[in-house]
């Protein structure tokens, strides 16, 4: 079983990266989106998403970090994905998934569902262009407004010749709104015969084994799940407990150290109360705590509440 840690635009930065695939299980991370417009972008906005490239393009603990694109034009993406494995990104991803409003504005993400022929085109210019030991993958929900498309568009992605399709499975429209139709990836794999993440709502060891069941796949990809519980991709892998509060705050404190002292030190207030609206979800001591620090501005401060 390989585990993916989902893209997180905001949220999952390297640090965070570097955290939780610390505490284990995960075989592959995913960068937050890069957006491609109508240019090839300078070496130092990849350095920026994933400054694991300085590093071989692995976390601190050897977990490989791949490079997510975002974006409508087949020749940008695909120009800028080959610049992203260039400077060591072991393959792309591409985002089809995003339900940002900006961000469908300028044709990107998953309003490019409703279009599996730009979504063909898209892939397969990137697929030509990087080389082919390098794998590009692609990352969709099951639809924009509705599921109609969901199999024309995993047949696209086929024949795109992507090496492998992350399905989250509810539409733009859905959002993040349980439940996410996990019998959908099912049908999917149906209809195409390249490696399925099935991805959604998977929030416990049970839920992953369910979604296995209901899915059909091995392999998932966990997001909001793998912060409001550190070790859930563990908990599902090696069958560990889940962590305690006690020792998820020992967590908190060390990522405190990360991100003060990094070069982040400013957004740390902000991130770490972003952190606690996931960890609210798993640990009702969290809520409590978020009490707390809701009010404080100051970084230091926030570390005295959470080593208290
Ligand atoms: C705050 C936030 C940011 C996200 N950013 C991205 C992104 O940059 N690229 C992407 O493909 N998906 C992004 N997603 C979607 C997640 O990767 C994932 O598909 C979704 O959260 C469902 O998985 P989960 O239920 O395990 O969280 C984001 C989701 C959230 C909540």
């Amino acid at each position: 079983m390989k585990i993916v840690l989902a893209p997180m635009q905001g949220v999952v930065d390297h640090l965070m990266r570097d955290m939780l695939t610390r505490v284990g299980g995960f075989d592959l991370c995913i960068t937050e989106f890069v957006r491609v417009v109508d240019q090839l972008l300078p070496p130092k906005v990849f350095y920026r998403f994933c400054p694991e490239l300085h590093h071989g393009s692995v976390t601190p603990s050897g977990v490989p970090v791949r490079v997510q694109l975002l974006g409508q034009h087949p020749q940008w993406l695909a120009e800028n994905a080959v610049k992203a494995v260039e400077l060591g990104s072991p393959g792309v991803d591409l985002n089809f998934g995003c339900p940002a409003k900006t961000v469908n504005k300028s044709r990107g993400g998953a309003v490019l569902l409703k279009d599996p022929e730009t979504l063909y085109q898209i892939i397969k210019a990137v697929r030509d262009a990087v080389p082919s030991d390098q794998p590009v993958s692609a990352k969709i929900r099951l639809g924009f407004d509705d599921k109609s498309l969901a199999l024309e568009n995993a047949d696209a992605v086929t024949q795109a010749g992507a090496d492998f399709l992350t399905v989250h499975a509810r539409t733009k429209v859905e959002g993040y709104k349980p439940p996410a139709y996990w019998d959908w990836i099912a049908k999917i794999k149906q209809v195409t015969d390249i490696p399925i993440i099935a991805n959604g709502e998977i929030w416990s060891a049970e839920d992953a084994l369910l979604c296995q069941q209901r899915s059909g796949c091995i392999d998932l990809m966990l997001g909001r799940g793998a912060l409001a519980l550190p070790n859930l991709a563990q908990t599902i892998k090696n069958a560990h407990v889940p962590m305690s509060w006690e020792q998820t705050k020992e967590l908190l404190v060390s990522y405190s150290g990360y991100e003060i002292y990094s070069e982040k030190g400013l957004y740390y207030p902000n991130r770490i109360k972003q952190w606690f609206n996931y960890l609210k979800r798993q640990y009702p001591e969290a809520e409590e705590m978020f009490m707390e620090l809701r009010r404080l501005k100051n970084a230091d401060e926030i570390v005295k509440v959470l080593a208290s």
